[in-house]
């Protein structure tokens, strides 16, 4: 296997670029704290990028499963006889969801801790994917902001995303099945002890806003903690907290799916794009 790259198109000063690790070859050196903790240079090592892998589903498969145990997903389909390994094949037909930043099923009790995605094939322009550190997101808010989400959390959900083009029963019964958790607004990562903004697009509502500190009318309650949340959750949106990679065939990236969250760009309708991603499941956060 080839060592990773650097992302590129994209120079970025966001402490995420391309937190390359001197293991050398991934399939068979590669060891989970590759994917949390801070390099020599100081960056997150939070996502990395490897070009022309000339890898099988089984290798896939194979060196995802060496940082825990894969999970497949409810809506998108498992590529058939590879359990763990989900589809993302985008055609003629217009169906996108990843066109959002997010933190990997962060509608489950224990989101995932991390993911490896590897293109198949892809538009010649567009379809590229952005990260963002939330590590940084978090340490750049405001001291006042820091101060009034400590101790906060919010309820996270699946229903008003991927359960929206359901019907209703359907809907109902993805819900028994995955109901709302709740997860600290800040995280810690288990393994750097950094603080993470860990709210975005999956997060329904506050579950312990309405303090007598924090709400003196109904105006402080609904709109001012809907508000709050928009705004926290508005934070994976800034540009200095991002890198962008540009995709070939054989690209692979493995992230860290509880200190970012990404953005898969979706310019390039109607021409197709495959991509396969191995899940691996985390833990509760705290
Ligand atoms: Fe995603």
């Amino acid at each position: 296997m080839k060592e990773p790259v650097d992302p590129g198109i994209i120079k970025s000063s966001s402490r995420l670029r391309n937190a390359s690790t001197n293991d050398a070859s991934f399939l068979t050196d590669s060891t989970p704290n590759v994917l949390a903790g801070i390099d020599e240079s100081g960056c997150t090592r939070a996502v990395l990028f490897f070009r022309d892998q000339e890898i099988t589903r089984a290798d896939h498969v194979a060196f995802a499963s060496r940082f825990g145990d894969l999970e497949d997903h409810p809506v998108a389909n498992t590529v058939p006889g590879y359990p763990g390994l989900i589809e993302i094949y985008k055609s003629e037909k217009r169906d996108h969801f990843e066109n959002t930043y997010h933190s990997d099923a962060s509608w489950r009790p224990n989101p995932p801790k991390g993911a490896v995605l590897r293109c198949i094939s892809c538009p010649e322009v567009g379809g590229d994917t952005i990260w963002v550190n939330m590590v940084e997101a978090y340490k750049n808010l405001p001291d006042d902001i820091k101060a009034k989400i400590e101790g906060l959390r919010a309820k996270h959900g699946i229903e008003h995303s991927f359960g929206a083009v359901m019907t209703a029963e359907e809907r109902e019964e993805l819900v028994r099945k995955y109901p709302l958790v709740d997860h600290p607004v800040v995280r810690t990562h288990p393994e750097t002890g950094e603080k993470i903004l860990y709210v975005g697009p999956f997060s329904t509502h506050f579950i312990n806003y309405h303090t007598p500190k924090n709400v003196r009318f109904g105006q402080d309650k609904t709109p001012g903690a809907s508000l709050l949340l928009n705004y926290l959750i508005s934070q994976a949106a800034i540009p200095e907290y991002q890198v962008r990679f540009r995709w070939e065939p054989g690209s692979v990236a493995i992230w860290d799916n509880m200190a970012t969250q990404h953005y898969a760009v979706s310019d390039y309708w109607p021409a197709p794009r495959r991509m396969e991603r191995a899940t691996i499941m985390g833990d509760r956060p705290f």
